[in-house]
């Protein structure tokens, strides 16, 4: 078995590494007075969630989150990625504020800053309150204003001790694979639907910024997720689709946040579906940022397909593949870095989620996850060398969790969770990871 192939002393000095989680995959929704969530609606109706697991304990971190920290501070860490659910502090979304939860994040933040962790908060990641679904939520233009008033709530709480925020957590999986694909909640297949969200999760993101920018707190940045978009052939046809693609998911965000505009390509898709006079908000979109982090996973290979916009359809690969089915690509990230810092200039960016589900035992190393690390780590070295202001890189995940439509099956954890004991067992990743920090 071998370990990861470098020491901080192969990064710039500052270089930062962490881990991230989030609320829902790890708390335990169904304890400390939080509100009910769309995701605990998207899992209750058959066929959407393998076995139709929700978050209701996960990996109880609302109760173990000592336990949790001091495992991130024991790996040599420095930053924790987490983030906060809007049902937590608010359990209807807008109004009365559920005290217990305001004070849980409260206490995370204390305990982290008193491990000497960096807080990297996340305002969303995807659990919206139900009673806020209830009137429209991602297709009603009003979520921008709830959501500032839910940033306000919360950051007068914290604000003043976070290192790092950012409002919306892959805002892709907001607008299209909630709205268009149906694969999460509210799991929709509608394109009005999807346009409208693909629009508003710009709009609360530009609002969240100002309200934080009105608070006084700085290093605020936004997380986008990226997909690497090849063609399954080298045919126009093919080509064309995997740009109108490419487009969809790694253009969309980048152009309203840094350009103050929307693809012209997907706008030939989108367009029609759009509320009335959208144009007038890019200004709100395109706010002044710290910072961009990126998540990446994977590529996928894009052909041509008969029917409506977007016209194409998405197929794996011959790469080696990971519990989730996803190809191991690490050019991609590569390339991202490269493409990213094509709208951000000297922006620093940071990756803020890579990593892997393994079918992981805790009694057998996982040295897949150790050569994906090292892979992945090396695209990002490569990039920097060539210039690309990447200034810290943050694995997926500290725990096994939810993961989502696939439950609790797909293990991306350093830690191994036993979902009966709720025991926590480092895996050999987390031995290597800390190893290779420990070294300087
Ligand atoms: C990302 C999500 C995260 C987790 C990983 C595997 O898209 O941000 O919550 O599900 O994928």
């Amino acid at each position: 078995m071998s370990g990861l192939a470098f020491t901080r002393a192969d990064f710039p000095p500052g270089f930062l590494f962490g881990v991230a989680t989030s609320a829902y995959q790890i708390e335990g929704h169904a304890q400390g007075g939080a509100g009910r969530t769309h995701w605990d609606d998207f899992a209750a109706t058959p066929g959407n969630v393998v076995r139709a697991e929700d978050g209701a304990r996960a990996c109880d971190h609302l109760n173990r989150w000592a336990e949790d920290l001091d495992l991130i501070r024991d790996a040599g860490l420095d930053i924790y990625r987490f983030s906060a659910s809007w049902a937590r502090v608010l359990p209807e979304g807008r109004g009365a504020v559920n005290q217990e939860g305001l004070d849980f994040y409260d206490r995370l933040v204390d305990g982290m800053l008193a491990r000497g962790l960096k807080p990297a908060l996340t305002l969303y990641h995807w659990e919206l309150p139900s009673a806020l679904n209830d009137l429209g939520g991602w297709r009603n233009r009003d979520i921008a204003g709830w959501f500032a008033d839910f940033t306000e709530t919360l950051c007068r709480r914290i604000g003043d001790r976070l290192w790092s925020t950012a409002p919306i957590n892959e805002p892709w999986c907001v607008g299209w694979l909630s709205h268009f694909l149906g694969g999460h909640a509210p799991g929709l297949r509608d394109i009005r639907a999807t346009a409208r969200a693909m629009h508003h999760v710009g709009l609360a993101h530009g609002r969240a910024i100002e309200v934080m920018r009105g608070l006084g707190m700085g290093n605020l940045g936004t997380v986008c997720n990226f997909e690497y978009a090849l063609p399954r052939s080298q045919s126009d046809e093919d080509r064309a689709a995997a740009r109108r693609y490419d487009g969809i998911y790694n253009r969309w965000f980048l152009g309203a946040m840094f350009k103050g505009a929307y693809p012209e390509d997907v706008l030939d898709g989108l367009g029609p579906h759009m509320p009335e006079g959208w144009q007038a908000d890019m200004g709100t979109i395109c706010q002044k940022l710290d910072w961009l982090g990126l998540n990446y996973y994977t590529c996928k290979r894009i052909a041509h397909a008969p029917g409506p916009w977007p016209s194409l359809s998405e197929h794996i690969g011959d790469l080696p593949q990971t519990q989730m089915g996803w190809e191991i690509c690490p050019e991609g990230l590569h390339h991202f870095l490269h493409f990213v810092q094509g709208h951000t200039g000297d922006l620093p960016l940071y990756v803020t989620e890579n990593g892997m589900a393994n079918p992981d035992s805790p009694d057998a190393p996982d040295q897949a996850r150790i050569d994906y690390l090292n892979q992945h780590l090396a695209a990002g070295k490569r990039a920097i060398a060539e210039g690309v202001p990447l200034k810290g890189y943050i694995v997926w995940s500290l725990l096994d969790n939810y993961e989502w439509a696939f439950g609790y099956e797909k293990r991306f954890g350093l830690v191994h969770v036993d979902f009966e004991s709720l025991q926590r067992r480092p895996k050999a990743s987390y031995y290597a990871l800390r190893d290779a920090l420990a070294q300087s």
